[in-house]
This record gives C-alpha cells, structure tokens and sequence, in this order.
C-alpha cells in the first residue's frame, strides 16, 4: 500500500513525483503522495494520504506511528535511548526528505533557470515545484508571493532593507512586543536607525502573553509595520494573528508575522489572516537547512526595491545600470539553495501526507502533559500562559529550577540522553523583561512520545536531587 497515489495527478503533481519522487517508498506506515494542496483543503487528506489502521488504535499515538520514518531518532547517546527535546531550534528529518536530497542529487543536479539542457530543466521544474508546494501549504493566492530566502532571519532581513528602506521615515514608528526573536527585532533595529524611524515594544500581561489590549492602544497612524510572532519561541503562547492585522489595518500599518514556530505545528493560511509578510524556515519543519521562505503580497513585493544585486534578479544589465526581474527572482539573486528547496517541498509533502491537523491535535495533548508534568514537579517555574480555553499552547516550555543554572540542567540531562536547550533562546529582551538571564527550555515535535516526556521529567527530578544533595 505505501506509497500508492490516490489522486488524480494534477500536472505539478507529476512533474515533480516523476522526476524526483517516483522510487522507493520513503515514509513509514501511511502513504504519501507529491503534490501539496493548503492543508486547510478538504481534497488534502481525502487525496494525498491514507493511512494505515494504525491511525486508529488508541494505544499508539501519532509519534510511535511515524518515529520510524526518523533515522536519527534511533540511536543511543550516552547509553540512552535519545529523547530529541530540541525542534523549536531545528527539527530533525524523514526519510522522505534525506532521499529527495539524495535522489535530486544522483538525478538531476543543475543548475536552474539557466540552462536548456536536459538536467537543468529538470532541476528547474523540480525547484519552481518546490515553491508551489510551499504556496499551496501557507495558501497564498499565487506562487510568486513566495520567496525563497535562506532561513527566515534573511526573510526579515530582505523586507527590513527593502520594504523598510523604501517606507520607513522619521518619525515613523515599528511596532513589536517583548516577546520578538531577535531576527525579528535586529533588522528592523538596523533600519530605524537608518531612517529615523523608532521601534515600539508591547509588554506581557500577568499571565505571561503579549498584551493585545495594550498593542490595540499602541498602534496609531504612525506605525507604519507591525512585526509580530504566531507562536512565542519561549512562552509557547499562540496569538491572535487575524485581529492583529484587523486593527492594523485599520490603522493603514502593514503586518509580517514571524511564523517560524506555527508553520511547522498548525495550518497557516496566508489569505485568510490577511497578512502582508510571513515567513518561515525549512529546518524547522523536517526541511534541511539553508533554506527559508518569505510570503508577501504579490502587489507589496512588485512595489519593493532588489535586496541583494546579481545574477538571476535582473531583467538587463546595462553598464551603468540595470532593470530588474519581477518578483520572485527579483529577490533571489544568485544560484539558489537548489537541493534544499527541493528538500523543503518534499519536507511539506510529509506533513501534509500526515495532515497538519493532525499533527496540531496531536501536539496538543503533548503541550499539555509536558507543562502539566514540569509544573508538578517542586521548584520548577515555567513561562508563558498556563494552557486553557483562553491560552493556547505550543508543545514547548520554557523553565527555571530554583537555585540551579538552566545549562547545568541541559548538561546532566544530556548524560542521561535528553537534549533540551538553554541560553536566552535569541530572546534576550524577553528575558530581561521576566527578570532573568537564561531558561531552559524543552520543545516538542509529533514525532516525540508522552513516554519520553516521562524520561525527561524522571532525569529532570534526578538532576534536582543531585544538586540538592551537593
Ligand atoms: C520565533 C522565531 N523566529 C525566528 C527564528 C529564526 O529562525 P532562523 O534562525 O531559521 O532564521 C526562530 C528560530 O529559532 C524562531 O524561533
């Protein structure tokens, strides 16, 4: 059964299957099929995917389902078997995406939009294939609205120096909350400055959630751009992106959403937030690295000035100037992250043959027992929302034990076989605002167990209880 295609081809579908997916089956226990439609679409999960029995016993979950397909979650690290608690830094990859990587380069390395040569038209068609299925999983309207950047941070970067160069003026004002990564505080930070602008930040409430109340009242006809994250990297809150643009909007302020902790866990629909920028990046979302996205509208980015010079972005090169190529290629010069592209689309392939609902419904429950489990234990604080009606959350957590330094933890947890991070997580203005230097942090993906929410939280206690025998 696996790997049966049970659509009927459209024609990307099977360009993009025939030259670089039509081999082995690649993904364990459910069959997926190349081609991508906006998960919201009712023809996704009826098409692209059929699962197994499997998908309905009760005592197996979506992550022992699928682990299978994850190589590098089979292996022992320190005598244990790994429990990878790291995905809101980098995800790890199927099967699926380690053979497009691999079969694009045995097949049909080339450079694209270059060449009339065999190899280089399939290379083109497979990375032009790669940007649709991007488009149809966020829903943009066309597959010229996505860009493709190197990681998100470069996504923000082009917008700040294009977008921003071209609008921002003194006086202007950029709106943020405390809570931003600082990709997405840095550039704007480099452009206001530039341009006389200024930077804005909306503080957390006493719940630990960017206020909305607060940014309804701070955004005026001098916010030119809101720049605001989906879902927090360290609090885990998720917010209400459709009424942020509403009201900015309203107030004539363009939106980009930092969505680089929603794309890869939820449906995203671009059209249906009404957004103005949005992006994300691969690694994020079982894609390989080097390669992100930037979603604008299509008549946003015709209006934007180039981000970097050379190849590929111009329509002719003259001497002592030049015309530019539309968008996208306006904002992709040079040779492109081909394979990684490529690798993005297959990486969409997989989530959608699994259905981002699920995977939402599935991370959920996680979201729930890993705060429910850290909150249990004594000493421990985590940040962010506690998960209710009112607060959603994301399957991570951010924490402190008292008296014992987060890296300590993410030191002795790693001898125990538990990856978890700590630092300041690139949002060190969100942590100077809560009052401290670093956290730890623990973050989730559907490939992850409430079995190994288990080991961790038994090696956290084991790590209390050492310390606090010292
Ligand atoms: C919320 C958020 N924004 C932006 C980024 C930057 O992503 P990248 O480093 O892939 O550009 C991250 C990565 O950790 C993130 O979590």
């Amino acid at each position: 059964m696996i790997g049966v295609c049970h659509l009927p081809c459209s024609t990307s579908h099977r360009s993009l299957s025939k030259l670089i997916f039509n081999s082995t089956p690649l993904v364990a226990n459910y069959n997926v099929a190349a081609g991508v439609s906006h998960p919201c679409s009712s023809t996704v999960a009826a098409s692209t995917t059929t699962f197994t029995p499997l998908e309905d016993s009760e005592s197996t979950s979506l992550g022992e389902i699928i682990r299978s397909d994850f190589p590098i979650l089979q292996q022992k690290v320190n005598g244990r078997d790994l429990v990878y608690l790291d995905s809101a830094a980098t995800s790890q990859k199927p099967n699926y995406v380690l053979n497009a990587l691999r079969e694009y380069y045995e097949t049909s390395n080339s450079n694209v939009h270059r060449g009339i040569h065999y190899l280089s038209q399939r290379a083109t068609t497979a990375y032009e294939n790669a940007r649709e299925n991007v488009a149809n999983f966020i829903n943009a309207q066309d597959q010229r609205e996505v860009v493709f950047t190197r990681n998100a941070t470069e996504a923000i970067n082009l917008v700040a120096n294009s977008w921003g160069d071209l609008n921002l003026g003194s006086g202007d004002e950029v709106l943020l909350t405390v809570a931003e990564h600082h990709s997405a505080i840095v550039p704007w930070q480099i452009v206001a400055q530039k341009k006389g602008a200024t930077l804005r930040y909306v503080d957390l409430t006493t719940d630990e959630v960017p206020d909305i109340e607060q940014f309804k009242k701070s955004i005026s006809k001098k916010t030119k751009i809101v720049i605001i994250h989906h879902v927090s990297n360290v609090l885990g809150s998720v917010l209400p992106i459709d009424d942020i643009v509403l009201w900015s909007h309203n107030m004539g302020a363009m939106v980009l959403v930092d969505a680089c902790q929603s794309v890869p866990h939820m449906v995203v629909d671009v059209q249906k937030l009404d957004v103005d920028f949005l992006v994300a990046s691969s690694h994020k979302m079982c894609g390989p690295t080097g390669i992100g996205f930037l979603y604008g509208k299509m008549s946003l980015l015709s209006s934007m000035p180039p981000f970097l010079g050379g190849g590929e972005m111009i329509s002719d090169v003259f001497q002592d100037y030049s015309t530019y190529a539309e968008p996208p290629s306006r904002f992709e010069a040079g040779t492109p992250a081909i394979a990684e592209a490529i690798g993005l689309g297959a990486a969409i392939e997989y989530l959608s043959g699994i259905g981002m609902e699920r995977i939402h419904n599935y991370e959920r429950e996680l979201a729930h027992y890993l705060y429910h489990s850290l909150t249990s234990i004594p000493d421990v604080r985590v940040y962010g929302p506690v998960p209710s009606e009112t607060f959603a959350r994301a399957a991570l957590c951010s924490f402190n034990v008292k008296n014992i330094h987060p890296t300590d933890i993410a030191t002795i947890l790693d001898q125990r076989g538990v990856a978890i991070r700590s630092g300041h997580h690139c949002a060190q203005p969100l942590h100077r605002y809560l009052g401290i230097n670093a956290s730890a942090r623990a973050s989730l993906y559907f490939y992850n167990t409430k079995e190994e929410i288990d080991r961790f939280i038994e090696a956290l206690k084991e790590t209390i209880s050492f310390f606090s025998s010292m």
